[in-house]
C-alpha cells in the first residue's frame, strides 16, 4: 500500500528548520522558525518556567490523567490573561477554556468544533496569514476563503480593502483574526481600527476566531489583549486559540488553550461539552507538564513578576533588533527603505524579498528565511549575526 504514496513535500517552515540543522555552514543564520533567541542566540528556558518546574517536582504525586479539557486552574488563569481579572466574562462564567496541545492544537480542536455543528459555515484567513492556517481548516474539511489585509508595497494594513472585505463576508461564517502580532507581517490594527473591526464583525454577525499567540510580544502583556477585549465587547460569541509557545519559551511541551465565549453560561457549558468530544476523538486528553508550569507562574505572585520581566525583555530586544536591523542596512544597501520594519511589531515581518532572493540567501549565504513575501524572524537576529546578516541581503537585493 505504501509504494504507491506520492512524497509530500516539506513543511513551508519547519521544513527549514530541519534544513538549516543540517546545513554545515559554520556562518549559517536561521531566521525561519519562530524560536525566540537571546542575544547569545540561544533559546534559554525562563527563569520563571525552571523555578516553577523545580517547585512542581517537589509537589507532583501523580501522573494521572487531566480531565479531558486539562487543568480547571490553567484554565482561569488563561481567561484572566485573556480579558483581565474580574471581567464580566469571567464573572458571569460565559467562557470555558480548554487545554490544548500548542496554539495549532486549539485551532485544530476549534476547526473540528466549527465543521461538526456549522458544516456551511467558510472560514475567513487574512491575505496573507500563517502558512499553516489553511492547512488546518482544510485538514478539518472546511472551506477557507481569504480576505484583504496587507496594502500593496506589502509594509503596512490596507485598512479600508480589509474591511471592505469584511462586510462582503456572509452573516455566520467565521473570520480568523491574529490579537497581535500579525503572522507573517507584523503589521497589527490599530486600536481605533479594531473598534471598527469589532462592530462590523457584530453587524454581519460573523463570528471571530482569534490566533493569540504572542501576546506580550507587541506592545504588552495587556496591551496585546486590547483588540480581542475590543471584539468580546461588541461580539457576545467568540473563540481564542492562544499559544505558550512563545512567551513561555515552552515550544516543544506544548501549551496552548482553546477558549470559547458564549452568550451565557449554560450555553458556554453545553459547547464545551461539544469541545470535549472533539478533544476526546482526537488526543484524548492534554499532557500534563506544560499547563501546570503555566498554572504555577500565573498562580504565584512573585513567578507572575518574574514572568512578566521576562516577557518584557523579549519584546524590548525584539524591538531593538528592528531598530538595529533597520539602521544597518541603511548603511549596506542605502537605496533600500526598510523603515517600515521597525514600525511592526513581534517576530515576523515580511522583508519584500522576492522567492529567488530568499532561495539565493539560502544556498549562497546559509541564511534562512521563509518564502512567498520572504518572511524574517527578528528574535532570530542577535547583534553579533546583525553584519552578516544584512550583507547577505544587500548582496542579492
Ligand atoms: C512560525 O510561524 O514559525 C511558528 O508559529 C512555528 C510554526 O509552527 O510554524
Amino acid at each position: 500500500m505504501f509504494d504507491a504514496l506520492p512524497l509530500a513535500p516539506p513543511d513551508a517552515i519547519l521544513g527549514l528548520g530541519e534544513a538549516f540543522k543540517k546545513d554545515p555552514n559554520p556562518k549559517k543564520i536561521n531566521l525561519s522558525v519562530g524560536v525566540y533567541k537571546d542575544e547569545r542566540g540561544e533559546t534559554p528556558i525562563l527563569v520563571s518556567v525552571k523555578d516553577a518546574e523545580r517547585q512542581l517536582l517537589e509537589k507532583e504525586k501523580s501522573k494521572g490523567y487531566l480531565s479531558i479539557e486539562g487543568l480547571a486552574e490553567y484554565g482561569s488563569r488563561v481567561q484572566e490573561l485573556l480579558f483581565g481579572a474580574g471581567h464580566e466574562i469571567l464573572t458571569s462564567g460565559r467562557a470555558v477554556t480548554a487545554q490544548t496541545p500548542g496554539g495549532t492544537g486549539a485551532l485544530r480542536v476549534a476547526a473540528d468544533l466549527l465543521r461538526k455543528h456549522y458544516p456551511t459555515a467558510k472560514v475567513w484567513v487574512s491575505k496573507p496569514t500563517w502558512a499553516n492556517h489553511p492547512a488546518i481548516f482544510a485538514a478539518a474539511g472546511q472551506q477557507v476563503e481569504t480576505y484583504s489585509y496587507i496594502d500593496a508595497a506589502g509594509q503596512g494594513l490596507d485598512f479600508s480593502a480589509m474591511l471592505a472585505a469584511l462586510k462582503q463576508i456572509p452573516a455566520d461564517d467565521i473570520v480568523l483574526l491574529h490579537a497581535c502580532c500579525h503572522n507573517p507581517t507584523g503589521i497589527d490594527p490599530t486600536p481605533e481600527q479594531w473598534r471598527e473591526i469589532s462592530k462590523v464583525m457584530a453587524e454581519r454577525k460573523l463570528l471571530p476566531l482569534v490566533d493569540f499567540a504572542y501576546q506580550g510580544f507587541g506592545d504588552g502583556l495587556a496591551e496585546d489583549a486590547a483588540g480581542l477585549r475590543e471584539l468580546a465587547r461588541l461580539n457576545t460569541e467568540l473563540l481564542v486559540c492562544s499559544s505558550f509557545s512563545k512567551n513561555f519559551g515552552l515550544y516543544g511541551e506544548r501549551v496552548g488553550a482553546l477558549t470559547l465565549v458564549a452568550g451565557s453560561a449554560d450555553a458556554a457549558q453545553k459547547a464545551l461539552s461539544q469541545v470535549r468530544v472533539c478533544i476526546r476523538t482526537n488526543y484524548s486528553n492534554p499532557s500534563i507538564h506544560g499547563g501546570a508550569l503555566v498554572a504555577a507562574v500565573l498562580s504565584d505572585p512573585k513567578l507572575r513578576q518574574q514572568w512578566d520581566a521576562e516577557v518584557a525583555a523579549m519584546r524590548s530586544r525584539i524591538h531593538q533588533m528592528r531598530k538595529l536591523f533597520v539602521e544597518t542596512m541603511k548603511t549596506k544597501a542605502p537605496k533600500h527603505d526598510f523603515s517600515f520594519i521597525a514600525r511592526q511589531r513581534g517576530m515576523f515581518s515580511f522583508s519584500g524579498l522576492s522567492n529567488l532572493q530568499v532561495d539565493e540567501l539560502r544556498t549562497k549565504h546559509a541564511v534562512y528565511v521563509v518564502g512567498n513575501g520572504g518572511r524574517i524572524n527578528v528574535a532570530g537576529m542577535t547583534a553579533n549575526n546583525m553584519q552578516a546578516l544584512c550583507d547577505a541581503i544587500a548582496a542579492v537585493l
